[in-house]
């Protein structure tokens, strides 16, 4: 079922919010909507409250704020205004990539609310001159050409080998997915994960049960990053995910849901 729900500054964000027990939050990247989550809506509603919105800018919370930027700050927020309108105190609050950035603001800016994390495929620290050399193209492809020859430039690199060998309809379904994300929402997002603080100094403060899970074919945050952030998350727990890139969730939902359920129900 969709939902809308107030943001913290009147914008409104789309969500699903299914099944009940413990609320569990999940927060997609870019450029990509709360679709990313389906297998894991209808696997974990059993167990929990599973609750996915489109961030702002992005699926059915298209409207952007009036300044047009999209800060992982700003999203942090949306997110507590969304718990907030649900009447829910604390859950555990997840994201992959772009949404585990959006995840570490919200530590950072609402740990009350904080029940357990989980940070797929995602990185603490701030982007490296490489990684901000390519998203200058990239906000430079998206103002002349436009979503799909985004879609089109990212779609090799956020799915693992084995997927693309093995999956072509996959492929396609996530090349949809992301040319329904706007030029002008992939710029600010762009712009906002560019201006984002390096989160490393606060992973140390993290006193949750936290469970970090990346694909063993993902190029874009290797499983050495994230092996680096297990080191510093006391008591995390670390979940490689075999014959998988950067989109763990779709590309073996089977392996991602049973180490999410087998942490859920630790928790
Ligand atoms: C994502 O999947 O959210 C993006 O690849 C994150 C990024 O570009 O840093």
């Amino acid at each position: 079922m969709t939902n809308d729900a107030r943001a913290h500054d009147g914008g409104v964000l789309a969500h699903d919010d299914v099944g009940s027990g413990t609320p569990l939050v999940l927060l997609h990247g870019f450029p990509l909507t709360r679709h990313l989550w389906d297998a894991q809506r209808a696997a974990l509603s059993s167990r929990c409250r599973v609750i996915t919105p489109d961030l702002r800018g992005f699926g059915e919370s298209a409207a952007l704020a009036h300044d047009g930027r999209l800060t992982m700050a700003r999203h942090a927020d949306d997110v507590a205004a969304l718990l907030d309108a649900l009447a829910i105190d604390r859950a555990i609050i997840g994201g992959l990539s772009m949404g585990g950035y959006v995840t570490l603001a919200f530590w950072r800016r609402h740990r009350d609310r904080v029940r357990a994390l989980v940070l797929a495929d995602t990185r603490a620290s701030a982007d490296t001159d490489a990684t901000r050399e390519r998203r200058v193209a990239t906000i430079a492809l998206a103002r002349a050409e436009g979503a799909l020859a985004v879609a089109d430039a990212q779609i090799a690199s956020s799915l693992g080998a084995t997927t693309r060998r093995t999956h072509p309809a996959l492929v396609h379904r996530i090349r949809d997915m992301m040319a329904t994300v706007s030029a002008a929402t992939m710029v600010a997002a762009l712009e906002g994960m560019l201006a984002r603080d390096d989160a490393t100094p606060w992973l140390g403060t993290i006193d949750v049960p936290t469970l970090l899970m990346v694909g063993d074919e993902d190029a874009i945050t290797p499983a050495k990053e994230m092996r680096a952030m297990h080191e510093r998350i006391a008591g995390s727990v670390l979940e490689v995910i075999e014959q998988s890139g950067h989109l763990s969730p779709v590309e073996q939902p089977a392996r991602f849901d049973e180490a999410l359920m087998r942490f859920v129900r630790a928790v």
